[in-house]
């Protein structure tokens, strides 16, 4: 059957930086990400022959999925695409054929989650523009079965969350067991949120994360033989680690320790930024990424160079890791008239210290995906 082609219409769906909460989220955690001004955008035609044609703006690149015959994956980006068509499938919501471009702002294998966006990007140009009939939290946890089920990563809920619910000018606060959250505000009219990308690539990230989340649902099997009532390292406080210390490895120790002692540092950094403590949330930046690198082991040397530059720049609040890490973006929080410094700072002293170049991104809490208005 010949397409028959509907109006032309444009979906987005936004990157995301974490502020704090890192690593906590499949430990049923707390997180703190805010959806980002870089973006993913598809402008697109709705048809009625089942089959998608989407063509990368920036290679040219095509690709076509039969919505009637979605195969394995394929290890691209295709399986974003058609991953989201099959959780859709899977969940008895109606998709639509299109043909579509896709241009995008938001780097890749950056630490920003393109993929998550790639996923709500798909998820609103297959519904041909509408929601489904779904509300926002619906629309992550389907963009996050395609993540686990058909591309196969082993993710926990925060990306699809940012992309699917960002709020413009604030950052977002999940419960990732209760699926409670609410946006916070982030003091904006004064600060900036500057991403710094390392320019290296990403290293081991899936393996590593899923020996991660494997370290922590281990430790969790050992303490609930003798308590019950821990489900999750969300269950463990501070002043249980140290029966935890007696009960797991020195290595696994480390990472319940981050894991837990990270949620708490969510909960902190929420009541200093309600209460306009800026120092505190520094510190407690600091105390984040210190403990991805020593503890949790999933920083780099040039993450470590970043945040080093940002903490010793004038002007600069807090600096840390954002993302899985081994690589990917820093995010600094960074009185507005202190960004050149910081930019000045990147430029001078990163490609010194690893013969690299950075990237440097300021970027705004952005609206969660939809439908761009006509
Ligand atoms: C990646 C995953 C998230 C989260 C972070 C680490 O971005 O997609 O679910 O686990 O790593 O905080």
């Amino acid at each position: 059957m010949r397409a028959r082609p509907g109006r032309a219409l444009v979906v987005r769906a936004p990157g995301r930086v974490n502020l704090i909460g890192e690593h906590t989220d499949y430990n049923e955690g707390f997180v703190l990400p805010a959806a980002i001004s870089l973006e993913i955008r598809i402008a697109f035609l709705p048809t009625d022959d089942r089959r998608v044609e989407l063509t990368l703006q920036a290679t040219g690149e095509r690709v076509l999925i039969d919505l009637d015959a979605i195969g394995p994956r394929t290890e691209t980006w295709i399986d974003y695409v058609a991953g989201t068509a099959w959780a859709l499938a899977e969940a008895g919501i109606p998709t639509r054929g299109f043909r579509g471009l896709l241009a995008s702002t938001l780097p890749t294998s950056a630490g920003l989650s393109s993929s998550a966006a790639l996923e709500l990007a798909s998820f609103w140009a297959l519904t041909g523009g509408t929601d489904g009939g779904t509300d926002g939290m619906t629309r992550a946890r389907l963009c996050l079965r395609a993540e686990n089920a058909y591309v196969g990563a082993n993710v926990g809920l925060m990306d699809q969350f940012a992309c699917s619910l960002g709020v413009p000018g604030a950052a977002l606060f999940l419960d990732c067991r209760t699926l409670e959250w609410r946006p916070i505000a982030i003091p904006l009219e004064s600060h900036a949120l500057v991403v710094c990308h390392t320019g290296s690539a990403r290293r081991l990230v899936a393996s590593e994360y899923n020996a991660r989340r494997a370290q922590c649902e281990a430790a969790v099997a050992v303490l609930a033989e003798t308590d019950p009532s821990i489900r999750a390292l969300r269950d463990v406080t501070s002043e249980m680690l140290p029966a935890v210390r007696a009960r797991v490895d020195d290595e696994t120790y480390r990472r319940c320790e981050h894991v837990v002692r990270e949620n708490e540092r969510v909960l902190r950094t929420m009541a200093a930024l309600e209460a306009g403590d800026l120092a505190a949330v520094g510190r407690l930046f600091a105390e984040s990424h210190a403990s991805l690198r020593d503890l949790y082991e999933v920083s780099s040397p040039e993450l470590d160079a970043l945040v080093e530059i940002g903490a010793s720049t004038p002007g600069v609040v807090g600096a840390r890791m954002t993302g899985a890490g081994f690589g990917g973006c820093t995010i600094n929080l960074v009185a507005r008239d202190a960004v050149d410094a910081l930019r000045a700072a990147v430029g001078r002293d990163y490609p010194a210290r690893t013969g690299l170049t950075a990237r440097v991104f300021v970027v705004e809490p952005a609206a969660g995906a939809g439908l761009v208005d006509a």
